[in-house]
């Protein structure tokens, strides 16, 4: 029997309905070649499934992912609903349940760009810190009006994310940025210090405490002086944007939403949202949801077959093909068959694998 993975697939809506399809046909010429199969259960979840259900997924969306392998998503967001609806509905309940509390994010250089090299991995803490559900508002309307917004930070939840972002910097012999505000945020963000020091000592890695305003500069003038960085939840989103667009473009960053644990599934997204400027005219650059896919697929264990997608994807890139985004002229469909064409095509008739595995990975 070959082994097989179950896959949702949320391909959302704007360019996530194109740049998915991009991504899952690099992947099954992947799973060809490299003799496992793909079992994509497609979830027409998102903005369409809130204007006809008033919810961006059905009640038990949760339950029915629960038994997956890993959860692959597009982007949601449209002009029409509010964003809070759409991101709370699906995508926040989603890394929440999971226990997904790294959002892995790498950052490299687009292959024959002038520029700066970069290469470095940001690891944003994924379900608490500013993104809370804590607070109010009162006296709405009035001149009186306030709100309360509460930033949730535990020493668990700095502890876990800390701990992965160590192993990252360990293995690649750099040092740890930690991106900080203890200055101005005098209770959680002395805290967050704190926690991060110590593992980084159990660790043995060094830390760098960073003010987040210097560092967003320093990602800007210095990005090569920088390896792996930890960040809370607000910091660490706003970083990766910064990060993609000095590394060339939003839509070549990818991005894995991980339970290191894997007691449940992991979600795999580009970094990129919706983009409805550019949504339906099949021009949205694939890379950044292909490589996302190719990090699935290293989750997965198949890490042969990710770093195939990977290289693919990037050779491709190095050709000189490329989207508008980065100033060439291939389409989102000539862009992906160029990297189908760089990752081959099996040997027909494909042989038939001999041993059976097992399908899970998860303990
Ligand atoms: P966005 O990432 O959708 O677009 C920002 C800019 O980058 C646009 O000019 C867009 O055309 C360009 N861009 C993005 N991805 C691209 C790609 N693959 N190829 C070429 N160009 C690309 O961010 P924006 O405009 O702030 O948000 C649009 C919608 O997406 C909103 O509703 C927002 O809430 C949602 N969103 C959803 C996310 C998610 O599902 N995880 C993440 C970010 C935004
Ligand atoms: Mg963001």
């Amino acid at each position: 029997m070959t082994t097989s993975y179950t896959v949702d697939v949320i391909a959302g809506d704007g360019i996530g309905t194109e740049v998915v399809p991009a991504a899952i046909a690099c992947v099954d010429r992947a799973a060809e070649l490299h003799g496992f199969r793909m079992d994509w259960r497609h979830r027409a979840w998102g903005s369409d499934h809130y204007r006809r259900h008033g919810s961006m997924m059905p009640h038990d969306g949760l339950e029915q992912l629960r038994d997956g392998d890993a959860i692959f998503l597009g982007a949601v967001g449209t002009p029409d609903i509010k964003d809070d609806v759409t991101l709370w509905g699906l995508l926040i309940p989603i890394r929440r349940a999971f226990h997904q509390y790294v959002n892995l994010r790498p950052v490299k250089t687009v292959p024959g760009r002038s520029g700066q090299e970069l290469d470095l991995l940001i690891v944003r803490e994924n379900v608490e810190g500013e993104y809370s559900e804590i607070g109010g508002r009162l006296g709405r309307g009035t001149p009186d009006e306030i709100a309360v917004q509460e930033s949730v930070f535990t020493r668990r939840g700095i502890e876990r994310v800390t701990r992965f972002a160590v192993a990252r910097a360990a293995e690649r012999g750099g040092t740890l940025i930690s991106a900080t505000k203890s200055n101005g945020i005098i209770h959680t963000m002395p805290f967050w210090d704190e926690v991060v020091a110590e593992v980084a000592a159990e660790g043995g890695v060094r830390v760098d405490s960073v003010l987040i305003d210097a560092l967003a500069a320093r990602f800007v003038l210095a990005p090569d002086s920088i390896d792996v960085v930890v960040a809370s939840n607000l910091f660490g989103d706003i970083l990766s944007d910064l990060a993609a667009a000095v590394a060339g473009s939003i839509g070549i960053a990818p991005s894995a939403n991980l339970n290191p644990e894997r007691e449940w599934p992991s979600l795999f997204e580009p970094v990129h949202g919706s983009a409805p400027d550019i949504a339906g005219r099949g021009v949205a650059n694939p890379t950044a949801a292909i490589w996302s896919a190719a990090m699935m697929l290293d989750h997965l264990g198949e890490t042969a077959a990710g770093a195939a997608v990977h290289d693919a994807c990037f050779g491709t890139l190095a050709d000189g093909i490329a989207t508008g985004d980065l100033g060439g002229t291939a389409t989102t469909a000539e862009f992906t068959e160029a990297v189908l064409d760089r990752l081959g095509r099996p040997e027909s008739p494909h042989p038939t694998p001999a041993a059976a595995t097992s399908p899970r990975h998860r303990p």
